[in-house]
């Protein structure tokens, strides 16, 4: 296997996304462990199980001692580049992305890792002291537990538009839980990008749609900060880390 007539699509640090013909490689940088990259191809396996539109996983292989993930190419833009090119249609975007968090929320798939677990194993790892990640451990027992599928990383770029209808990808941080946690990340991450409009749109039709209390949802922003902020470095982390602060949103 060579990557010669591949093209590329994103090339960040840690990994480069090619196409190659119809399908989409993955190669991820050696720091990545062989565990990472079998949990994000059994994630993804996984959720091919549940009623959600996205790419067959094809494969996962070594590619010259790195290790890359085999998709199905989908043609089409993802919502990220159709937001920024037609922003006379932005709330009708807006609107599609939010239907598709709740119809991802809407799928079960009981063998996916659990949210709750993962995220008090994230909060003990931060770099928060004892007492913030103490009260952000109380806070994530009192929540309620539920068996939602949540992707982890929801945002326009993990979405392709096709002429089949829209595709989600991207699941290498899906787990199985409360929603409003993934509604929180989704948030944040507009926040982070220092887009508060957009941030403040998509959680008003959230919860309208989904019939959630926008408290509800900022009780779970300073757990999410504090997993999150194990996935950034420098000024984002920092950020992350105030947010997580708990006295600040309560
Ligand atoms: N199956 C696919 N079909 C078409 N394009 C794809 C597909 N998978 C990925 N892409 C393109 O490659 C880009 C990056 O892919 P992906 O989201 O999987 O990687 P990533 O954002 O680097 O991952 P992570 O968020 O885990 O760091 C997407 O935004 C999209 O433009
Ligand atoms: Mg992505």
């Amino acid at each position: 296997m060579n990557l010669d007539n591949a093209v590329v699509l994103l090339k960040k640090d840690t990994k480069t996304v090619y196409r190659d013909g119809d399908t989409v490689i993955k190669v991820f940088e050696e720091s990545f462990s062989k565990a990472d990259i079998l949990n994000e191809a059994l994630n993804h396996a996984r959720i091919e199980e549940t009623n959600l539109n996205i790419p067959k996983l094809k494969g996962v292989n070594m590619i010259d001692g790195k290790w890359a993930i085999f998709t199905e190419y989908i043609e089409g833009k993802t919502l990220a580049e159709l937001m920024s090119e037609d922003p006379s249609n932005f709330e009708k975007y807006l609107e599609l992305f939010v239907d598709l968090h709740l119809i991802v929320h809407a799928q079960r798939q009981r063998l996916l890792n659990s949210l709750k677990i993962k995220t008090a194993r994230k909060i003990d790892e931060s770099d928060l002291n004892a007492t913030i990640r103490y009260e952000l451990q109380t806070r994530l027992q009192s929540m309620p537990k539920h068996h939602k599928v949540c992707h982890g990383d929801f945002n326009p770029s993990n979405i392709i538009v096709s002429d089949n209808g829209p595709y989600i990808f991207d699941w290498a941080h899906a787990s199985q839980g409360n929603a409003a946690a993934d509604a929180a990340i989704t948030y944040l991450y507009f926040k982070l990008r220092r887009e508060d409009e957009i941030a403040e749109s998509y959680i008003n039709l959230y919860c309208l749609k989904s019939d959630t209390a926008k408290q509800y949802i900022m009780k779970w922003i300073p757990i999410v900060a504090a997993t999150q902020s194990l996935r950034s470095s420098g000024d984002e982390k920092n950020l992350l880390l105030s947010w997580a602060d708990v006295v600040e949103w309560s």
